[in-house]
């Protein structure tokens, strides 16, 4: 089960009772990947997301690992801080970006959308800071019962901005070449691997991916060099988001990967999914190459997915999309299973 943002935990990012209802629903994925939860108070990307990073976090995630692991689940936790995207009204605080380039338009708040704010550069301290908050995060994570956590290096957040030329503007050691770009991720994936090792470790990557209003100029040579340099440090997987197998660059991560590879298929976004969930596509990716394939929205959906899946057995469709980052049950716990 793909990693998948709900906006359900408290305004202080405490996991909330009913995130154990719904990670326990969907306990027969082999191995569920939570949702992105921020590693420090100025991750905190928008309202009601969690985070792991006090005794209160790691205590709210304990019910939900409790709940999956007597359902007979497992789960890794994925990590993200959101660099520029985030606002001072939902973390109290201003955002920090490698270079002070804003997301465009506007992003919600607890009190309604309001416009990015231009964020502020990270100094070297402040990013030897959060490596550690990082290494933190994932010792936490294994303390509140995670099998391990994902690195999120994906989909336009902190750490997909430093990969970017054009959201990294940076003269230093972490901005400029290719070698530089990749450095914080690298630092980060060491760190969390030496806090909580490589077994316990995963990592995101969103390759192209225009989400955040991303942009990239050089996915051919950036991301085999992180996969190089990754790949030195031993993670237990490799996590590729809208990964197609006809596209030349999946393949080359496939040959520079030499660990197990998940490949999350690239399906119609937003939207309609269709009729098998992603089915399809993912036993294309498994024969291109992928050991392990995620699903989101089909999850979201439907609890039982594996066992329609096996059985061939309609899926539900996705309701109320409005409904799919918004508090409470409806969209959330109250989808059925087959029986
Ligand atoms: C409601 C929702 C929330 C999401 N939140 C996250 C997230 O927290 N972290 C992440 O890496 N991807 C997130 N994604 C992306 C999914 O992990 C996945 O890559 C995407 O939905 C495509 O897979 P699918 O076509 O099977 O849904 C989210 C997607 C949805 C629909």
């Amino acid at each position: 089960m793909a990693p998948m943002t709900r906006n359900r935990a408290s305004a202080a990012g405490v996991p909330e009772p009913i995130m154990a209802v719904y990670y326990a629903q969907r306990a027969s994925a082999g191995l569920i990947i939570a949702e992105a939860t921020t590693p420090n108070a100025v991750g905190a990307t928008y309202p009601n997301i969690p985070a792991i990073h006090d005794e209160s976090h790691v205590a709210g995630w304990r019910r939900v690992t409790d709940a999956v692991r007597a359902a007979g689940g497992q789960m890794f936790l994925q990590l993200q801080h959101g660099g520029r995207v985030g606002h001072p009204e939902t973390s109290g605080l201003h955002p920090l970006a490698p270079s002070p380039v804003p997301l465009p338009g506007t992003i919600v708040t607890p009190s309604g959308h309001r416009d990015n704010v231009v964020p502020r550069e990270m100094t070297e301290q402040e990013i030897r800071t959060t490596v550690a908050d990082f290494a933190a995060a994932a010792r936490g994570a294994v303390d509140a019962g995670f099998a391990g956590v994902e690195v999120h290096a994906a989909n336009g957040y902190l750490l997909h901005q430093f990969l970017s030329n054009h959201t990294n503007h940076r003269t230093d050691g972490y901005g400029g070449t290719v070698a530089n770009r990749i450095r914080l991720t690298v630092e980060v994936v060491r760190a969390v691997v030496e806090a909580v090792g490589a077994e316990r470790v995963g990592v995101r990557i969103a390759p192209g991916v225009t989400a955040n209003a991303m942009a990239e100029d050089d996915v051919d040579d950036v991301y085999p060099a992180l996969l190089s340099a990754l790949d030195d440090l031993g993670p237990a997987y490799l996590h590729v988001v809208f990964a197609d197998p006809d596209q030349p660059l999946f393949r080359t991560l496939r040959k520079a990967w030499s660990g197990t590879l998940i490949a999350n298929p690239s399906l119609p976004w937003p939207g309609p999914l269709p009729a098998d969930g992603g089915r399809a596509a993912a036993e294309r990716l498994l024969a291109a190459g992928a050991d392990l394939v995620s699903l989101g929205r089909a999850f979201l959906a439907n609890p039982d997915l594996v066992a329609r899946l096996r059985t061939g057995a309609p899926l539900n469709p996705i309701r109320d999309a409005h409904l799919m980052y918004v508090g409470g049950e409806t969209g959330y716990t109250d989808y059925p299973a087959l029986d």
